[in-house]
């Protein structure tokens, strides 16, 4: 397959949503986003690597973090966190309240905001240190030493972290988190302001396309793990438009707020699109069109 061409093709998809969807003001630091940018990467699991606008460009992460706090606390043998956290859709937006309380405090899934407080606090009990071991996993598979903490955007959104503050609160008075509250919250804000580029997600989510192996071939997740994974991408990655994702790319996918979405070709590659403006679930309006366009036209889905 001519990469390069297909991503150029699903570039201009994208570049024809212009003016469609909202860049997230909710955190402050991520409004000055500049809303004509556009990036897609590939990286397949026989070593290519392909990229097409801004694809170099480093975006905020923020909830493609969840889907590799998850697989770390997978790779410890942390099993038994499906004790303490779902795996259903919530069909409702990422960060609401309302289920947690119905649901005594056991969030739907690893992927909500609720669920992912849940997979940080473990993480942090495993590891000591939940947002450093996810920036140094995408250090090592994107082998880019320069990708970092954002500390201006995990500020502002401490600042502005009400509302997660509120559900960590609610977990931790259901006796589902084993964290101070505030470190739970730091570690999680930090993890969420990673910086990275459509090539270095790519790249750092590949084992996912390759059962679980590593850039360097070192097993990371068991084949089964991987496929789990990817599993609940596709069903909760990308929250009350999940369903819509589905039908629209095929593919077990990622995003967040920052615009970026990752998503798996599984046995194939792994996918990276960003464009800051968001739908009313909170996914990139152009990256979706352009992940649409690239499985529309290569037949590289699930189904
Ligand atoms: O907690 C938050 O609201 C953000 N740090 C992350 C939310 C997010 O990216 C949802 N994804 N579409």
């Amino acid at each position: 397959m001519d990469y390069e061409e297909l991503l150029r093709e699903a570039m201009r998809a994208a570049r024809a949503t212009a003016g469609r969807g909202r860049i997230a003001d909710y955190i402050p630091a991520l409004a000055g986003a500049d809303p004509h940018a556009f990036g897609m990467a590939i990286a397949t699991v026989d070593g290519q690597v392909h990229g097409v606008g801004d694809w170099e460009r480093p975006f905020s992460i923020q909830s493609v973090s969840k889907l590799f706090s998850l697989v770390l606390v997978l790779a410890h043998g942390g099993d038994a966190l499906w004790r303490r956290v779902g795996r259903e859709p919530s069909g409702n937006p990422f960060n609401s309240l309302v289920q947690l309380e119905n649901e005594q405090g056991i969030p739907r899934n690893p992927f909500i905001n609720a669920g992912a407080l849940v997979v940080t606090d473990r993480l942090l009990s495993l590891t000591g240190d939940a947002a450093g071991q996810v920036r140094e996993l995408l250090r090592a598979e994107s082998g880019n030493p320069d990708l970092a903490t954002d500390r201006d955007i995990a500020a502002s959104e401490a600042a502005h972290g009400h509302l997660n503050a509120a559900l960590a609160h609610f977990l931790a008075s259901h006796g589902n988190l084993e964290n101070e509250v505030e470190q739970v919250l730091e570690h999680y804000y930090g993890q969420c302001a990673i910086a990275a580029s459509c090539r270095d997600l790519a790249l750092a989510g590949r084992f996912l396309a390759h059962h679980g192996l590593r850039v360097g071939g070192a097993r990371l997740l068991s084949g089964s793990d991987a496929k789990r994974v990817n599993a609940v991408l596709l069903t909760c990655g990308t929250y009350d438009a999940a369903g819509d994702f589905a039908y629209r790319v095929g593919l077990p996918g990622k995003s967040g707020v920052g615009g970026g979405v990752l998503a798996v070709v599984p046995g194939r590659a792994a996918l990276c699109a960003w464009g800051p403006a968001l739908d009313a679930a909170g996914n990139s309006v152009a990256a979706v069109a352009a992940l649409d366009a690239f499985t529309t036209a290569t037949g590289l889905s699930v189904f």
